[in-house]
């Protein structure tokens, strides 16, 4: 059921979650399905209800910097800057787990990923409850990330308390660094390579914006509707729609609508950070009008800007499609 975050809805979910049962909350990037990260049984209920392999890690939700204390074995010197600089926020931070985090949440490595969300539910919540929440997106394995209750409640019915926190304003999940070593990029996100090295103070590591295998949300095929998807650049739209059309119902997402064929079409914007917002909801929306095979353009702007944050964005944004569109159904 979708909760409005009032103090009563908010005491209810700490309650629940001190129970162990899980509870949906709204984060700045997308809503998480969130458990005590204490209670071995609720971890394990969270894996079990996304149908999420075992291996694949949970990041620790934290409601302050000072709470990674009974998370990390030690906080190193880049963690402390970037937290200092990015907390709360779309940042998640790997780095040595201390000894009682549960084997389950770290997928049996010898890290811990760890972040300190900015929503103003998040943070109510994680203040109501007073520890701290293991929370992967609320989405079943594989599939569309959400970015609003309706998303989540789509996907796991009306049993799940779900907080209401309105839509996420990133849209996309948090950038993961790698803290154990010389800071790297593990997932892109909104917040990039120059704004990290700008709180650092320094480069990050060369092979920074290299996906380690270890992180298994960057499987190839993820973040997928149940239709087939593929993205183009802007130039190549109208070729590729008119192919499709000639035999299939399509539905498409782009910056101009294109003039050919049948199609189903819902505008994209061409700035990234609503481009970046609206992204999974549109993936939704393209996934329930009907159409066999779905079709997403990002704009000229996307493949031309050089802009620090705006590039970081359309990095990420491109990462997701990519995984989006190589699931194989
Ligand atoms: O924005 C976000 O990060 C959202 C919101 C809800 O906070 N959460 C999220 O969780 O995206 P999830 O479970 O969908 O993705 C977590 C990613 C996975 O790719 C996982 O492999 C990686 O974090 N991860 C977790 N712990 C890790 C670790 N110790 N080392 C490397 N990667 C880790
Ligand atoms: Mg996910």
């Amino acid at each position: 059921m979708i909760l409005s975050p009032t103090a009563a809805h908010l005491a209810e979910a700490a309650a629940a979650l001190r129970a162990g049962e899980l509870v949906a909350l709204p984060t700045e990037t997308v809503y998480g399905l969130a458990a005590d990260a204490r209670q071995p049984a609720a971890v394990a209920a969270v894996f079990a209800r996304k149908g999420r392999p075992a291996d694949h890690p949970l990041i620790v939700h934290v409601g302050k910097p000072a709470d990674v204390q009974d998370w990390a074995a030690h906080w190193p010197e880049a963690g402390a800057r970037l937290a200092a600089h990015f907390w709360p926020g779309p940042l998640t931070l790997v780095c040595e787990r201390a000894a009682p985090v549960l084997m389950a949440v770290t997928g049996g490595q010898d890290t811990v990923a760890l972040r300190c969300p900015a929503h103003p539910v998040a943070q109510a919540l994680l203040q109501v409850f007073g520890g701290a929440l293991v929370a992967p997106s609320a989405n079943r394995y594989g599939r569309i990330s959400p970015t609003s209750a309706n998303h989540v409640q789509a996907d796991f019915g009306d049993a799940l308390r779900i907080l209401d926190g309105g839509q996420c304003e990133v849209g996309i999940e948090s950038t993961i660094v790698d803290v154990t070593g010389e800071p790297r990029i593990l997932r892109p996100g909104a917040i990039g390579v120059q704004a990290l090295e700008a709180a650092l103070g320094r480069p990050l590591s060369s092979d920074a914006q290299r996906p380690r295998p270890r992180v298994p949300g960057a499987l190839a095929a993820h973040y997928a509707p149940r239709r087939p998807l593929q993205w183009v650049a802007e130039a190549h739209l109208l070729d590729t729609v008119a192919q499709w059309a000639a035999s299939l119902q399509v539905a498409v997402w782009s910056p101009v609508k294109p003039n050919v064929g049948e199609c189903f079409w819902l505008a994209a914007p061409s700035d990234p950070n609503d481009y970046a917002r609206l992204l999974y909801a549109r993936l939704h929306d393209l996934d329930a009008s009907g159409a066999d095979q779905l079709i997403v353009s990002l704009p000229d702007t996307a493949i031309a800007n050089t802009d620090g944050a705006a590039a970081a964005l359309w990095a990420a944004i491109a990462d997701r499609l990519g995984r989006a569109a190589t699931s194989q159904r």
